[in-house]
Formats: structure tokens, C-alpha cells, sequence
């Protein structure tokens, strides 16, 4: 499988912790230093070290979770990048999932005005989604990705083993997003999904996951148009997991928000973009097989409307969606009225 060119970096598949360390030695940087959580350092940081052989770096490592994805872990970040002498000239490698894929991308991207940064994700999710496209970030307040910059990477690297450290839920969780780039661009690929479970995910699934996020954000690296289908699940998806995280002993994953998402917006889909009722049904009983149902009460409707409400991507104070038209399509910019969204939330607990 041969690399997939993005904007100006290339994302390698085979072989791909040597590529780093030939990429690292060509490039003659001042101080290399490797991002890690303590997950990541235990499972992931020994391959990355045999890879890099005598390649010195110093490691700076984070606490595990999102709830930790924000500006004082930040702080913490450039305080030992500071410590440890970088300069212009260092670079940060983030190994990790998309909470240190886009913390340390952010945290390089505005580290003395931005050194380079590589992206080695080591969950699903992070692989077919959070390290590929250059959104870098943090959450601030319960609200996701508030604070953060579009910086590409130099280079990203998949290293499918990875993924064998990885629990059930976490797997689960990332193949969300290989469900929605089925549903948002190649209605072929969801068809492949069908009947398997996230454990038996072929690297070419994988593969063909990386190169429909890659094809869109290369059309619409800054997201004015083509790239808001990869919102699709996420306007309410991100409410609940923003609302989890606050209110749950035990919080959603982002994937595990994004398949309601999933629900109440191709219920939003069908009424408002011309999905076919047979497919809403198709896409319901995928999610159904896959993901437990999640208790969602009535009585967070305004909390979760209120997150709504704050979405980048929302205009002029409406609530923006991208909903498919049909499966393997998705369009985008629409606006859905308040009981329009009640009515889609009432819709996955009359599902569940
Ligand atoms: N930038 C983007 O375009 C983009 C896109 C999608 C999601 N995201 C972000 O990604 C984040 C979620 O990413 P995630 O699901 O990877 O979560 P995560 O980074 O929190 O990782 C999940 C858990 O798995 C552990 N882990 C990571 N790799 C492991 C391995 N190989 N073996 C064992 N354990 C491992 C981590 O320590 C963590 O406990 C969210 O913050 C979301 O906003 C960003």
C-alpha cells in the first residue's frame, strides 16, 4: 500500500516507523521529542523506540483522557519544551491517540510560533481520522475543540499493530468514523462493513477510510465547503459527548456520542435531505449492532441544545448539520429548527 499524499505531507502505511526514522535522520533536527500518555508510553513507545534505534529524544508524557485535552496540559506540555532547550528547529513526534494528536499538534503548532510535528496514532479513531486533515486542539469548558489552529503535520505515520493493545470499546469507538466515511462518501465501503465487527477491520479497510478523509480535506483544507460532510453525526454527537462528559460516571468515547449522532441525524437526513426510509432503517441497525444504547433523558435536551448552540460551525446563530442525501452522499449547511432536533432525539430513544 503505497503512501497517501495530503496537502503537503505524505501519510505512509508500510514500514512506517522506519520511514520515520529515515525521515528524521535526513532531517538533522536540533531535538526530537516524543509526546506520549502513559497507555501510549506502556503499549507503543517500545516499537517507536526499536524503530528510532539511536535517535535521541526526550519523552514528555500526559495523563490519559479527555477530560485532560486542554490548555493546562497545554501549559504543561510547552513548560517541558521549554525545560528540555527546543528550539525552531525541534520537532514533536505525537504518539497517541486523537487527545494527544491534537493537544501536541496544537501545542507545536503554537510552541515559539510553531516547530514541526509528526503524527504516530496508535487508536482507530486517531488512524481514519484525528491524525490526518490538520486540525490541531483543545477543549475548553466542556466544549470540544474550542481553542485550536489548522497546522499540517509533516508527515503521518500507520502502524496497524498498534491497534492490538487497543480494548473492544476503544476499537469501537474509532470504527464510528470508518461507518461515517461509508456514509458521507463511498456507500461501497459501508456495504463492506456490514456483518463484520471492528475486531476483524482489514488493514485495507483502514486504508480506503484514511484516503476518503484525505480526499476531502484535500479539496477543502479550511473547511468552507466539501469538508463539512466529516460533521455528519457530530452536531449532536459532540453535544452528548460534550454532556456525558460533564454529567456521567462513566462518559461516552467519541465514537460511542458520534453513532447517536449518527442516529439523529440520519432521522434529520431523511426529513430534510431526501434519505430514503429504507436506508435510515440500514443505517439505525448498523449502529444498533454495534453500539449499546445510551440512556438519553429528555430532561438534557436544553443543556444539549445550549452546546449546540456554541458549534464552530454554526452561521448567524442557527444550528448548521451536514445530512446525507443518500447513503454515500452528504450534503451540507443545512439548518434544523429547535423541535426539528428535539424530534431526532426523540427519535434514538424511541430506537433504543
Ligand atoms: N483533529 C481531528 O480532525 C479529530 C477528528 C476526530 C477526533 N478527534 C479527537 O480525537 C479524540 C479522541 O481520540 P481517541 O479516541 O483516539 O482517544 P484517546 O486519545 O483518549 O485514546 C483512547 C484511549 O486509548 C489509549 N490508547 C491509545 N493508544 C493505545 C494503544 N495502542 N493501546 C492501548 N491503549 C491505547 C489512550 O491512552 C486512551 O486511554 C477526541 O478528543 C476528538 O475530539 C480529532
Amino acid at each position: 500500500m503505497k503512501p497517501i499524499e495530503s496537502i503537503s505531507y505524505s501519510v505512509f502505511f508500510e514500514n512506517s516507523l522506519k520511514e520515520l526514522s529515515s525521515f528524521l535522520i535526513n532531517k538533522k533536527y536540533s531535538k526530537v521529542f516524543v509526546l506520549v500518555d502513559s497507555n501510549t508510553e506502556i503499549h507503543c513507545l517500545p516499537a517507536l523506540q526499536e524503530a528510532l534505534g539511536s535517535i535521541e529524544f526526550d519523552l514528555i508524557e500526559v495523563t490519559p483522557g479527555e477530560e485532560n485535552k486542554n490548555i493546562d496540559f497545554c501549559i504543561g506540555i510547552w513548560r517541558m519544551l521549554l525545560d528540555f532547550g527546543a528550539d525552531r528547529n525541534s520537532i514533536m513526534i505525537n504518539l497517541g491517540g486523537g487527545v494527544i494528536t491534537d493537544m501536541g499538534g496544537f501545542a507545536a503548532s503554537t510552541f515559539k510560533r510553531g516547530i514541526d510535528f509528526v503524527q504516530v496514532p496508535t487508536t482507530l479513531l486517531s488512524q481514519v481520522d484525528a491524525s490526518v486533515g490538520g486540525k490541531t486542539g483543545v477543549d475548553m469548558e466542556n466544549v470540544k475543540n474550542i481553542i485550536g489552529t489548522f497546522t499540517q503535520p509533516k508527515a503521518v505515520y500507520i502502524h496497524t499493530q498498534f491497534l492490538n493493545t487497543l480494548s473492544d470499546r476503544e476499537l469501537r469507538s474509532g470504527y464510528a468514523e470508518v461507518i461515517k466515511h461509508g456514509l458521507i462518501y463511498d456507500s461501497s465501503l459501508f456495504e463492506k462493513l456490514k456483518g463484520i465487527v471492528p475486531k476483524d477491520l482489514s488493514d485495507e479497510i483502514i486504508y480506503r477510510s484514511i484516503e476518503i478523509k484525505n480526499e476531502v480535506v484535500i479539496t477543502d483544507p479550511f473547511e468552507k465547503g466539501l469538508r463539512k460532510i466529516l460533521n455528519f453525526g457530530h452536531t449532536i454527537g459532540h453535544a452528548i459527548e460534550s454532556y456525558s462528559l460533564k454529567h456521567d460516571k462513566s462518559p461516552l468515547l467519541h465514537g460511542e456520542a458520534i453513532a447517536i449522532g449518527f442516529i439523529c441525524e440520519a432521522f434529520l437526513s431523511e426529513k430534510r435531505n431526501g434519505l430514503k426510509k429504507e436506508e435510515l432503517a440500514e443505517i439505525v441497525k448498523t449502529i444498533k449492532d454495534t453500539y449499546p444504547a445510551y440512556k438519553l433523558n429528555k430532561t438534557s435536551y436544553p443543556d444539549l441544545l445550549d452546546i449546540m448552540k456554541n458549534d464552530k460551525k454554526n452561521n448567524a446563530g442557527q444550528i448548521s448539520f451536514s445530512l446525507l442525501s443518500e447513503i454515500g452522499k452528504c450534503g451540507y449547511d443545512i439548518y434544523c429548527t429547535e423541535e426539528e432536533i428535539f424530534e431526532s432525539l426523540d427519535y434514538y430513544i424511541s430506537c433504543s
